[in-house]
């Protein structure tokens, strides 16, 4: 069982960053730097209505709540597209902020008694999927920040850890054979549906990047002509090239620097690259003479110890995730220069697998073999069979606590405003 004082601390960690991502005056909050992105308000106090849902009304929307519904309506994900929230009759900052405290007074009761409880696992699962819920809005609303046009408004609270010259470019090796994908609720309490059951794969050798590719890799690509020679792109990528203008990543600029939270700056060459499609993930691996890996091959480049035959909790292993093994938290602002965690390494010496830039993979979202939905069942299975691709690994604005080798995150092929990179892989 997950101890009641770690979901203590992890829910206050996660309030903590809420908190600081939204603390800006009352016209800010309501601003919508792109419709891609909520107003922060609406982040704010869907973080509390989830919790509210699933930690004091059993996840029953039926059940009265703190809120009248037709307030409560308005942070229903799925009634309300991102475009439209601005225009919502929305809570307040102050009233969002009550609300939030209130919940989260009652829910911290509800904590208290999990050691008596029958329902403990369970109880603590919803606890973790709470967690969860608010650090990955967090990195939402990093997003929108991210988007916002003026002056910035966030500046980097933490160093990050030097690269090594001479990894960018190179690649491991990953035996073929079987190993096991996915997780259970027995070793991982808080994974969330789409990472179980644990199941035995077996796939052939592979290769893999050691780390992400780079800025000065992806600056070769486009000197390369890799936005103006069809050749590398699919038939679905290109089309989408022509139409959405794309010539580099998002925030890169004309004149060589690129835009980061209002920051104008050079473009670090040793860092990953950063908002960049599938397609244009693809695009770059077919020019560089590799392709993107399943998600299967990186979660077993990530995760399994061929000496142990057994997964590592983490690619390092059992240690929780800290500043000197990978960078995560979202207060960097910025993946690390490759070769920065050396101490971070998988068993197969993959590097920085967890945290800088979540990777796209071929995969499209599925479900894993006998899968079944958690209580909140919408979390998952409306996306599986859709035109999602799978990414993996966490980028620096996810918050440890959270992450993990089997998490699987899904976007649409063309979205580019996340924190998404890529890692290479090539057939033996
Ligand atoms: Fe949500």
């Amino acid at each position: 069982m997950t101890g009641r004082d770690t979901l203590a601390r992890d829910l206050q960690r996660a309030r903590q960053r809420t908190l600081s991502l939204t603390d800006f005056d009352d016209a800010e909050l309501h601003r919508q730097y792109s419709p891609l992105m909520s107003p922060l308000v609406w982040d704010l106090a869907h973080i509390g209505q989830q919790e509210e849902l699933w930690l004091l009304r059993d996840g029953d929307p039926h059940r009265p709540g703190m809120l009248p519904a037709n307030i409560e309506g308005l942070y229903d994900a799925f009634v309300h597209t991102r475009a439209s929230r601005v225009d919502l009759p929305l809570l307040t900052p102050a009233q969002s902020r009550a609300y939030c405290s209130s919940v989260r007074a009652a829910a911290l009761d509800v904590l208290d008694t999990l050691p008596e409880r029958d329902d403990d696992a369970e109880v603590a699962f919803r606890f973790g999927l709470v967690i969860s819920h608010e650090n990955q809005h967090d990195e939402t609303m990093l997003q929108a920040l991210n988007l916002r046009a003026g002056a910035p408004i966030l500046g980097q609270r933490t160093s990050l850890p030097a690269g090594r010259p001479g990894v960018a470019g190179t690649s491991v090796l990953v035996p073929g054979g079987p190993f096991v994908l996915g997780v259970d609720a027995g070793t991982e309490p808080l994974s969330l549906d789409n990472e179980r059951p644990a199941h035995v794969v077996d796939i052939p050798s592979f290769r893999i990047g050691r780390v992400p590719v780079t800025n000065g890799e992806w600056r070769q690509f486009v000197d390369d002509g890799g936005y103006t020679r069809q050749q590398w792109w699919s038939e679905r990528g290109w089309e989408h090239l022509v139409q959405a203008g794309l010539s580099a990543p998002q925030f890169w600029n004309p004149d060589g620097t690129r835009t980061r939270f209002g920051h104008v700056e050079e473009i670090p060459t040793d860092e990953p690259v950063q908002h960049i499609t599938f397609f244009e993930a693809e695009a770059y691996a077919a020019w560089a003479g590799a392709r993107l890996p399943t998600e299967v091959e990186w979660e077993k480049a990530c995760a399994w110890d061929p000496a142990a035959g057994t997964r590592r909790r983490y690619p390092w292993g059992a240690d929780e995730p800290n500043p000197r093994l990978a960078n995560l938290g979202g207060e960097a602002l910025r993946p690390a220069p490759v070769g920065a965690y050396p101490a971070g390494a998988s068993a197969y010496g993959a590097e920085q697998m967890l945290g800088d830039v979540w990777e796209w993979t071929t995969s499209p979202l599925r479900p894993w073999p006998e899968f079944s939905p958690m209580i909140y069942q919408r979390y998952s299975e409306p996306f599986f069979d859709g035109d999602y691709r799978v990414l993996r690994g966490g980028s620096w604005a996810v918050a440890g606590d959270i992450l993990r080798p089997s998490f699987r995150n899904w976007d649409h092929p063309i979205r580019r405003q996340i924190f998404s990179g890529l890692r290479l892989a090539w057939d033996i």
